[in-house]
């Protein structure tokens, strides 16, 4: 019981920031099905998501490992090891990705190839998020780790 007390601000803070940018990966998917008549067509406003969505999911990322979330979680479940260095290994290319595609030029975003790598992009955070939130789940949940 006292492990599964302590883990806990750095997982519980992620676990957090999990659901608001779960909101915001939504919002930015929301708006491929968006058009209106004026200036903003769907793309740019997938654009200006992706844009809002860069600080936070930077600052996630940085909190993570700043917090040692990894580090804690490999020492109450040593053999969670090959999942934590894949996840952490995961940030800088999902940064880079985002970056690249919400610096594109408006020309690039109705290129054929823009809408497919943000939906692509997408669905990788999603799921990158999605494993580390199962992870801290079984972590907090004592159903891994509970060595004590
Ligand atoms: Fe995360």
């Amino acid at each position: 019981m006292g492990q599964a007390l302590t883990i806990p601000r750095a997982a519980l803070t992620a676990a957090e920031e999990h659901r608001r940018l779960r909101s915001l990966l939504a919002q930015v998917e929301g708006a491929f099905g968006r058009s209106t008549a004026r200036a903003a067509t769907g793309l740019d406003v997938v654009a200006a998501g992706l844009d809002t969505l860069r600080g936070p999911l930077g600052a996630h990322f940085e909190e993570e490992e700043r917090a040692h979330l990894y580090e804690e979680i490999e020492e109450r479940a040593p053999e969670q090891a090959p999942v934590c260095a894949r996840l952490r290994s995961e940030h800088d290319g999902l940064i880079r990705r985002l970056d690249s595609l919400r610096t594109a030029s408006p020309e690039a975003r109705r290129g054929p190839t823009w809408a497919r790598e943000v939906r692509s992009l997408l669905a990788d955070l999603a799921g990158h998020e999605e494993r580390e939130t199962d992870l801290l789940t079984r972590t907090l949940d004592g159903s891994i780790g509970a060595q004590d």
